[in-house]
């Protein structure tokens, strides 16, 4: 039974996808918690990493895909918003079964993106504009068409033991019963090798033998190719899925209702496939290849580890108070929740959104408190979207969008921001027959819309012309979002109150010292409110006040710590009417209102 619904499943992806390749004041927490002025911050502390998804941020040729000269044509981009680092999802050579996250060679740029030349260039503008650079490491698994996988088919040595081969146990049937986490089994057989190989994810991705120390020092290098090329650091892909456990057990049902036996949380995979120890020490022989070029000229080099594991995991990626391993690692708590969420938690395992203000204050405080105090708040990050998640808008409606924004700014910690979150560009309705994304292919037309990725990738919206001005081709790779023509970068940009100018007010403020080191509490909680402060004495202080309640209400602050009588307005969400909050007004702060789901930042000198 269970093959014929593999079977028919892959029968629909042939089809479907052949080009694929009550007001309380908290009290929990103490105005006490202080940011740390002892210790200077580096860029990346200081900074805002924007993720480029570069299929679709610009294309310069035409071909209606995202390239390197693209990108180089909009870094004012940034600039003009205040964004210091950019990160740039794998642009190495590929043939996109996923994307770019399936490589055939980490050392060259893919065709479709441009060259080597390309690359030379991004990084010498991006510096020119004081613009940090951070590439995507893929170190988990490689394409099946990269030359170590064709030598390891062939037993070519040293690659014969570059890759996870096993016999299986009787002809035709797997080694053992591991799911890939797009679906269907992680194994597939070679017939020339006359074995099977391991794939975490697709058929296409053979993951690589990290039992095998070459493996490791091939990486490395790849990390010094691309370092020597004036990269300043490394977002780490799929760090959980490096090692299997040896002895190569069956995995057990997880009994989660949710998941046909084809799919990934049909199984559990904790400490066999998955969040193994010593992945932690990968990521520290990483770290220490960052520390000798940081040793050579004194700059800092960044390494983000992602990893959708349990929070007491997550945390490790920290390394101890002697040795720094991951700058941070994703804080997807704002996604998926902190606890529990396997892997991508695109709808059924997640706790459900928006989440009301206890459970933001939760969310939040649950990492924070988290974090190990030799590292302190500003390691924190706040990641509110990327590629593999469905839209911030889209999840939490986009009447929240600004209210959410003005909480990850003024947090402590790293903001991450996903392209397009900035003009709150939505997840696209994309039909099945237009669907590429592996994962939601390899589910099938009935399960796909679940899955599929794609609806959070459509092209960068800059304007309202032919596609959005990001490609000249009569076909983009995805298709647009419909809504371009409204939500696009330069008519927020002429329009004052819009997404992109809270957006960009927002990155200013962070850079205000009562932000970088201020204190931060959490003074008024409840299910509809939620507010945060950033306190510093004798600095310009703030305090974001969201109602993510559907009603509009009146706050008083009287008595919270800090907060004098009068404070000023200024940043309220796009769809704030009140003439009592309009942007430079002074207010009572004992009594205000704030709209459904609107947020509003007040500026005050700290009492
Ligand atoms: C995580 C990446 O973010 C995702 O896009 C990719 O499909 C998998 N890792 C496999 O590389
Ligand atoms: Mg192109």
């Amino acid at each position: 039974m269970r093959s014929l619904v593999i079977l028919l499943v892959v029968l629909a992806v042939a089809f479907a996808c052949p080009s694929q390749t009550g007001f309380k004041i908290h009290q929990k927490r103490s105005i006490q918690h202080q940011g740390r002025e002892d210790k200077p911050l580096n860029w990346l502390e200081k900074g805002l990493v924007y993720q480029i998804y570069p299929r679709s941020f610009q294309d310069s040729d035409g071909d209606g895909v995202g390239d390197l000269k693209g990108i180089i044509s909009r870094l004012d981009h940034f600039v003009q918003l205040g964004i210091n680092v950019i990160w740039i999802s794998p642009i190495f050579k590929s043939p996109m079964a996923d994307f770019g996250y399936d490589v055939s060679d980490f050392t060259d740029i893919d065709p479709i993106f441009g060259t080597i030349q390309d690359f030379t260039d991004l990084t010498a503008a991006a510096k020119s504009k004081g613009l940090k650079l951070i590439l995507d490491m893929v170190p988990n698994h490689s394409s099946d068409e990269h030359e170590w996988f064709i030598k390891s088919v062939n037993r070519i040595d040293p690659y014969t033991d570059y890759y996870v081969w096993l016999d299986g146990d009787a002809p035709g049937v797997p080694p053992t019963n591991w799911l890939s986490v797009f679906g269907g089994p992680a194994w597939t057989f070679n017939e020339q090798r006359g074995q099977w190989y391991l794939h975490q994810f697709v058929a296409k991705q053979p993951d690589l033998n990290y039992r095998n120390p070459l493996v490791h020092e091939e990486f490395k290098n790849i990390l010094r190719f691309w370092l020597d090329r004036g990269t300043d650091g490394f977002r780490v892909d799929a760090v959980p899925h490096l090692y299997e456990d040896p002895a190569f057990p069956d995995e057990l049902p997880s009994g989660n209702p949710n998941a046909d036996p084809d799919q990934y949380d049909y199984l559990i995979h904790d400490q066999i496939t998955w969040n193994r120890p010593e992945t932690y020490d990968v990521m520290a022989e990483f770290r220490q290849v960052l520390q000798e070029y940081e040793d050579g000229d004194g700059q800092h080099r960044a390494m983000m580890t992602e990893a959708y594991v349990p929070l007491e995991n997550v945390i490790q990626f920290y390394g101890n108070e002697s040795f720094r391993m991951a700058d941070f690692p994703f804080n997807f708590a704002l996604i998926n929740g902190i606890s529990n969420c396997l892997y991508y938690c695109n709808t059924t395992t997640s706790r459900g959104y928006p989440y009301n203000g206890t459970q933001l204050r939760d969310t939040i405080v649950e990492f924070l408190d988290a974090i190990p105090s030799w590292v302190g708040p500003q390691g924190a990050n706040w990641v509110l979207g990327n590629h593999d998640q469905r839209r911030l808008a889209s999840r939490y409606g986009e009447a929240l969008v600004d209210g959410m924004i003005m909480v990850q700014m003024l947090l402590p910690g790293t903001p991450v921001t996903y392209y397009g979150e900035e003009i709150s560009m939505k997840d696209q309705f994309i039909s099945y027959e237009d669907t590429l994304d592996p994962q939601g292919c390899q589910m099938g037309p009935d399960r796909y819309e679940k899955f599929s990725r794609d609806p959070a990738r459509t092209p960068m919206q800059w304007d309202d012309t032919f596609n959005a001005g990001f490609s000249t081709a009569a076909e983009t790779w995805l298709p647009m979002g419909e809504n371009y023509p409204t939500v696009n970068v330069k008519l927020q940009k002429e329009n004052l109150v819009s997404h992109l100018n809270i957006y960009r007010t927002m990155v200013a403020l962070r850079q205000e010292a009562s932000v970088l080191y201020g204190a931060y509490d959490f003074p008024i909680v409840d299910a509809d409110a939620f507010t945060l402060t950033r306190i510093r004495t004798n600095s310009t202080s703030y305090i974001v006040v969201l109602n993510v309640g559907l009603e509009g209400r009146r706050f008083n602050l009287s008595g919270v710590t800090g907060i004098p009588e009068k404070a000023k307005v200024v940043v309220r969400s796009v769809q704030a009417t009140s003439g009592e909050t309009q942007i430079g007004f002074t207010i009572n702060t004992n009594d205000f209102p704030v709209g459904a789901q609107e947020g509003l930042v007040l500026s005050f000198v700290a009492l």
